[in-house]
């Protein structure tokens, strides 16, 4: 090949490197909503949410602004994990309705400019999955290597991997004479990715949704997938990105889906290697570092570390600059697994909807994707039950497991208050009416109290609610590219009490600036000078130079068109 040809090669080759970077794809314009089916809406009265009740609110969500739906799994499933425990992969659990009702929710949902992102969860099954019960039978039937099994004698465990709702990760079965893998609970036994056979029946079904019409899926514990249990390897096994990129070629590749993992050891460097903008494994990811800071390091997410701000924004702003052009940042602060962040970060007392709407402001001015959970955009805060009025399979076990080593009941219980998922899976607040408007019978589970203070007939009605800032965040990133794709800078590092960062786009600069206390805070109005206020959470002031408690504002500069 003559030195011609080479450069010319090399030419063609960076510069689709550049359209590949270059090109904008519609969820990096896009806000996603999630929706935790069960406590979302209940149509049919029985006191579970399902499909036609997310039907009947697709006009809320659409005043929301929001263009996609992020759908907890609703496939048919003993629900020993409410839902992430599945046994048919593509039916629908009757609680939650039927395929039709699927298929109407997603035309339906369409109708109004919003995808439905599917939850998948292909690390594990249902133990009543098909695949299962035949795998346990014997080690010579069809499915005998869907899922990992280890010699070993009865009692003595292959070794002292803990699964994460407690106890061992391994399970006897007697018929086999050998353990199954279970990283969560003994109801869900770990699929085994080495199998072609299964990696071949997963690819078939996901296409089988994508011709359903789905605007794409959410990864489930993906980083598990390439586990090597034996070698203790849970998370980022040799093979995880082998497996990855067979999964993207055998379904989305090319396709214009959305796709986002669930991804607990993310770094910016490995997120660059699950979200490579040349597409070939995910969208996005969903990393945890931001949420992981109120643990104490090395021990589990009960053992609660004091907040550390600045290591806060030390770690937001690391997402934002490291992973920049090489891939895509996912932004959010909740979901289904995690408190309500007004009650962690914010203040759910005094200053709730300041601060519910100061921490969506700092997130929703950043770069990426950002993901709201049900109910967050109205600043619902976290419970406090009691152990009784609880639900969740990781929380009982947590309150059985640490009564028995000698915790003292009020140590746990702080532990739920602040960390329990039910924080996050009470029903939604739509209304003033019994449960919330959320059904006419009592809900699987307690609504919370604060509901007739807190619902969505009373913010939608009320222009200055955390429901309509949320709406005008949503609507800023539409309008501003300086939003949506300018560089991030972090202003007034050292500072303690303030969080601000300013975003850079040819000459479109914003500017973001978020007081995180419940005192006042000093800032120097210079700074702001020659900018236009977009947006802040308190009436119009005259102290430009005090910011009070949990105030955000969020500024552009003035002369951007010149
Ligand atoms: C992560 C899900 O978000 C969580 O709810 C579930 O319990 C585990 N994966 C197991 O599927």
């Amino acid at each position: 090949m003559s030195l011609v040809t080479l450069t010319v090669n090399r030419f063609a080759k960076e510069w689709q490197k550049n359209m590949e970077m270059e090109k904008k794809y519609w969820w990096q314009s896009s806000v996603i909503y999630q929706i935790y089916p069960r406590s979302f809406m209940d149509s049919n009265n029985d006191g579970i949410g399902d499909l036609r009740g997310i039907i009947s609110k697709l006009d809320y969500l659409k005043t929301l602004g929001i263009d996609a739906i992020w759908l907890s799994p609703v496939y048919k499933s003993p629900q020993d994990d409410n839902g992430y425990d599945i046994s048919d992969y593509t039916d629908i659990d009757p609680m939650f309705g039927n395929l039709e009702d699927m298929t109407l929710l997603i035309s339906k949902a369409k109708e109004y400019g919003i995808q439905i992102i599917m939850d998948l969860v292909l690390n594990h099954t249902s133990d009543e999955h098909p695949w299962f019960i035949e795998a346990k039978k014997s080690r010579d039937n069809l499915y005998h290597d869907y899922y990992v099994w280890v010699d070993g004698e009865e009692g003595i465990l292959p070794n002292d991997l803990k699964a994460c709702f407690g106890g061992s990760a391994w399970e006897w079965v007697p018929e086999r004479k050998q353990y199954y893998l279970h990283q969560f609970s003994v109801r869900q036994p770990d699929l085994n990715w080495e199998n072609p056979k299964l990696r071949a029946e997963i690819y078939k079904m996901i296409c089988w949704w994508i011709n359903k019409g789905v605007g794409g899926f959410r990864l489930d514990v993906i980083d598990l997938i390439g586990k090597e249990p034996l070698l203790g390897i849970t998370s980022d096994g040799p093979h995880l990105h082998e497996y990855i990129k067979e999964l993207n070629l055998n379904t989305w590749h090319n396709k214009d889906l959305l796709t986002v993992g669930e991804t607990w050891s993310a770094t910016p460097k490995t997120a660059e290697i699950y979200s490579n903008p040349d597409g070939s494994e995910f969208s996005m990811v969903f990393q945890f570092e931001h949420i992981l800071l109120d643990q104490q390091e090395g021990k589990s997410k009960w053992d609660l570390a004091p907040l550390d701000f600045m290591k806060l924004k030390q770690v937001l702003s690391k997402w934002q600059t490291e992973l920049s052009d090489g891939g895509w940042n996912s932004l959010f602060w909740n979901n289904h697994d995690l408190p309500r962040i007004v009650s962690r970060w914010g203040n759910d007392g005094q200053y709730r909807e300041e601060s519910a709407k100061m921490l969506a402001t700092i997130i929703h001015g950043m770069k990426g994707t950002p993901y709201i959970y049900q109910g967050e955009e109205l600043g619902m805060t976290n419970v406090r039950y009691d152990i009784s009025e609880y639900r969740d399979i990781e929380t009982l076990n947590l309150y059985k497991e640490r009564l028995e080593e000698g915790y003292e009941k009020e140590d746990i219980m702080a532990s739920i208050y602040a960390k329990g998922r039910d924080n996050a899976r009470t029903p939604m607040q739509w209304e003033l009416s019994a449960n919330a408007g959320f059904s006419q019978m009592a809900p699987w589970i307690k609504v919370n109290p604060n509901y007739l203070q807190i619902n969505a007939g009373e913010q939608l009605l009320r222009e200055d609610s955390v429901f309509h800032y949320y709406r005008q965040l949503i609507a800023l990133r539409k309008k501003y590219e300086v939003i949506r794709s300018g560089n991030y800078e972090l202003l007034y590092a050292e500072n303690p009490q303030i969080f601000a960062y300013q975003r850079t786009y040819g000459n479109e600069k914003l500017k973001v600036i978020c007081n995180f206390t419940d005192s006042t805070a000093n800032i120097c109005s210079e700074d702001f000078k020659n900018y236009e206020l977009l947006l802040c959470n308190y009436p119009a002031t005259e102290e430009e130079h005090q910011l009070r408690p949990y105030e955000a504002r969020m500024y552009i500069n003035a002369v951007r068109r010149s």
